[in-house]
């Protein structure tokens, strides 16, 4: 264990709301409810509930010691654990793919500050041809959506900047519980929606003729997304946690506070299209001009309500964005300053320099400008699948055979028993699937994304 002068969170609490903040975000919001829907209901909910345990669980764990041991950035915790040894380039890649993610990810959480202006603002109004045009004409404007990026990067500035406890720790104790409590506000009222029992049918019946290949693997990939693995963010969290941390408990209530988040999501969006007799789709189209419509038909009667619902849906994103980013923002500002030896405030303010020009190069692709692209393709895409479809999976699956064949066990041991004051009960079976079920799943996961099988 390493030295004790480093920032450390303040509290259990704080470790946990920041790190599920983390997980929360844009991908239990806008991909999971509709992958429940699509893919069997309940029966896909038992499958990723599996994969959460199975792999997303000892992945987060895996994370948890390489940080807290060495408390370090991503990088130099590696490095100091591979004695030399090629291992430490899987901090790089953690680094980079964090980093990447930044970028791309605050064009997205743009996006959502600009829906809660268009909302309040009383834009949102109109056909369902409307707010397909509307999304087609802000997405491709060369100026907006390169301004809320950045707004939101320096949002996500001010608070890295001031350090782990003051920042990020009591950022997330803020924003959190007002991100559940908005949730479920909004899942009361479109509960309440007429028809609105269809849709919790539809979400939860389940299907099990469903289960195949694809939702099994689709399902993989979600949990791996949705729960932060492999970017640097929880190896870079836990280097700020306590000694006496429990490390797999902490990884289970992450995990447990994730899949609720994604499953009050579905109850929020299935309920209010089905009162309106319109079928959810995933992504942006969902969240940027299918919902808008389905909010304000949903709530027709009630219009104050509606656009009530319609500006705190949009909130709730961006608090789940904000938490996300600024996971991902440490990442970065941690490397910098422990790496290039500047103080914090320095080295976030060039990570944020920097993310903000290629945040705003993601935009720009995809406006008119489609100079900004390669092969064809926009740099918005392309950072999107090299992050999420090659790196991610590459960086999880090496941890784990870092974890489960090269440390020593008795490091793995201390770590996770918390030298000795813990039984660590389910040592063996955490370990077993770090050395094989693990890295099994995640190849297959990234031979299923890359279209091999
Ligand atoms: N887990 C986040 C989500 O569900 C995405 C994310 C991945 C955030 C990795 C930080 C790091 O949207």
């Amino acid at each position: 264990m390493e030295k004790d002068n480093r920032a450390n969170f303040g509290s259990k609490l704080g470790i946990i709301l920041a790190t599920a903040g983390s997980a929360v975000g844009l991908g239990n919001i806008w991909r999971f409810p509709y992958m429940t829907g699509d893919n069997g209901g309940a029966a896909f909910i038992f499958v990723y509930i599996m994969c959460v345990f199975l792999l997303g669980i000892p992945c987060i764990v895996n994370e948890f010691i390489i940080g807290r041991y060495s408390a370090s950035n991503t990088a130099r915790a590696y490095r100091k654990l591979s004695n030399g040894t090629p291992w430490a380039i899987i901090g790089y890649i953690g680094v980079l793919t964090g980093f990447l993610v930044t970028s791309y990810y605050s064009v997205v959480s743009g996006w959502c500050l600009q829906y809660i202006y268009a909302s309040a603002a009383g834009h949102l109004k109109g056909d369902p041809q409307f707010f397909a045009s509307y999304f087609a004409d802000f997405e491709k404007d060369p100026i907006k959506p390169v301004i809320w990026a950045v707004v939101i990067l320096v949002i996500t500035h001010l608070i890295i900047i001031r350090g782990v406890k003051e920042g990020i720790e009591k950022a997330s104790k803020a924003l959190m519980p007002a991100l559940f409590v908005i949730l479920i506000i909004l899942v009361v009222s479109a509960c309440m929606l007429p028809n609105a029992w269809e849709g919790i049918e539809f979400l939860f019946k389940p299907d099990f003729s469903k289960v195949s290949k694809d939702l099994f693997l689709g399902a993989l990939g979600q949990a791996f997304f949705s729960l932060s693995i492999g970017m640097g963010c929880l190896c870079t969290f836990a280097s700020y946690f306590t000694k006496d941390t429990d490390l797999t408990n902490s990884a289970v209530q992450i995990s447990v506070i994730d899949t609720v988040v994604a499953i009050l999501a579905g109850l929020l969006i299935f309920p209010a299209a089905f009162s309106i007799g319109v079928s959810p789709d995933s992504g942006p189209s969902l969240i940027f001009i299918t919902l808008p419509n389905v909010f304000e038909q949903a709530f027709s009667s009630v219009p104050i309500i509606g656009y009530i619902v319609a500006i705190s849906f949009y909130i709730l994103l961006s608090l789940a964005a904000l938490t996300s980013l600024i996971s991902l923002h440490e990442v970065s500002t941690a490397f910098l300053h422990e790496e290039m030896n500047i103080n914090r405030k320095t080295a976030a303010t060039i990570v944020t320099v920097i993310c903000s020009v290629i945040a705003a190069l993601c935009s720009l692709s995809l406006s008119d400008w489609d100079a900004i692209s390669i092969g064809g393709k926009p740099l918005f895409d392309i950072l999107d699948y090299l992050t999420g479809q090659i790196l991610l999976p590459v960086g999880g699956f090496l941890t784990c055979l870092f974890v489960g064949w090269y440390l020593p066990k008795k490091i793995v041991r201390d770590e996770y028993t918390n030298y000795g004051s813990m039984r660590g009960k389910f040592f063996n079976i955490y370990l077993s699937c770090v050395k094989y079920l693990c890295p099994t799943l995640i190849l297959l996961i990234f031979l299923h994304q890359i279209g091999v099988i």
